[in-house]
């Protein structure tokens, strides 16, 4: 496994083998890697020559600057996780690698960045965009690997990637959970045993909401039952929402042939987190 540092060495190593027609997969990833990013990387490795994974704090979508101080740093053990599962490259940039200077550029994504996530954090969905288009600039791979775990994410980068006629392919992959249901998150590192009990509210609710769905059932009642839910659990919840899961417009029932998923955003003490489930797949 070879760890690259800066733009150039990307350069080198890739170019050579993207001249002997050899395709490059990229997962980008912020680190304290768990199993969820661990099977990106396994079916990156499946579906492209060779993979490269890219570790990076990105400082632009953290809206609250506590969150990123405390956002869990453990890239030893990160690359040895990498290392067993036979990952051709790491990229771990500095700072000054991504970002030589503050971008002027912004990005806007009409109708996805402002509802959902991108209500609660407000220019979070910018840095993602930046970052994103930067690594993909960098690495110029063939494809790249997403977890629907992050599910307005992989609406607004595949969106990025059409508008702007990009020659890359989005792949995305289902949630990763715990044996509990708990979808795996760098965050859970933060969770005591006791919040971590809690925040199987989430996935207890997505669950509940999806079947009730299915029986038809009104999608009203089900929100606040859901409610009631959380508020029994100490759990702060932000948004539960049903959405058609390419356009994120909200749903009150299922359509035919419309994807649609629940998710939601809660705070388990300090820590938030999110988690989605599909309710009708594409
Ligand atoms: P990060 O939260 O580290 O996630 C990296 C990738 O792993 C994302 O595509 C995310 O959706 C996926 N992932 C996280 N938890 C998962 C789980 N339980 N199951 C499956 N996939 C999971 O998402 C980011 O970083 C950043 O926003 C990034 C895209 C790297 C830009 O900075």
């Amino acid at each position: 496994m070879k760890i690259l540092r800066t733009k150039k060495e990307v350069d080198l190593e890739l170019r050579l083998l993207q001249n002997k027609q050899i395709s490059v997969g990229l997962v980008p990833t912020m680190g304290a890697l768990h199993e969820g990013h661990l099977d990106l990387v396994r079916n990156a490795k499946e579906s492209s020559g060779v993979v490269l994974v890219s570790i990076f704090v990105n400082p632009t979508q953290f809206n609250n600057s506590e969150d990123f101080e405390k956002y869990p740093h453990t890239l030893d053990k990160d690359l040895e996780l990498l290392d067993k599962i036979k990952t051709d490259y790491v990229f771990v940039p500095n700072i000054q690698v991504i970002y030589p200077h503050k971008p002027k550029v912004s990005m806007r994504f009409e109708g996805l960045d402002d509802i959902l996530e991108g209500e609660f954090r407000p220019g979070h969905f910018n840095g993602v965009g930046i970052v994103v288009l930067k690594l993909l600039n960098i690495v110029k791979p063939q494809k790249a690997y997403f977890g629907q775990k992050d599910l307005q994410q992989v609406a607004i980068i595949k969106q990025l990637v059409a508008d702007l006629s990009m020659d890359v392919e989005i792949v995305t992959l289902p949630t990763v959970r715990e044996k509990s249901g708990l979808a795996m998150s760098s965050r859970n590192l933060r969770l005591s045993p006791e919040e971590k009990e809690s925040a199987l509210v989430l996935f207890r609710s997505l669950i509940f909401a999806r079947d009730e769905l299915l029986k038809g059932k009104d999608w009203f009642g089900i929100r606040t039952e859901v409610t009631d839910r959380f508020k029994s659990q100490g759990v702060e919840l932000e948004y539960f929402e049903f959405v058609n899961t390419n356009t994120l417009e909200k749903l009150v029932k299922i359509e035919s042939a419309v994807p649609s998923s629940v998710c939601t955003a809660a705070y388990v003490g300090q820590v938030r987190l999110i988690d989605n489930m599909p309710v009708q797949e594409d």
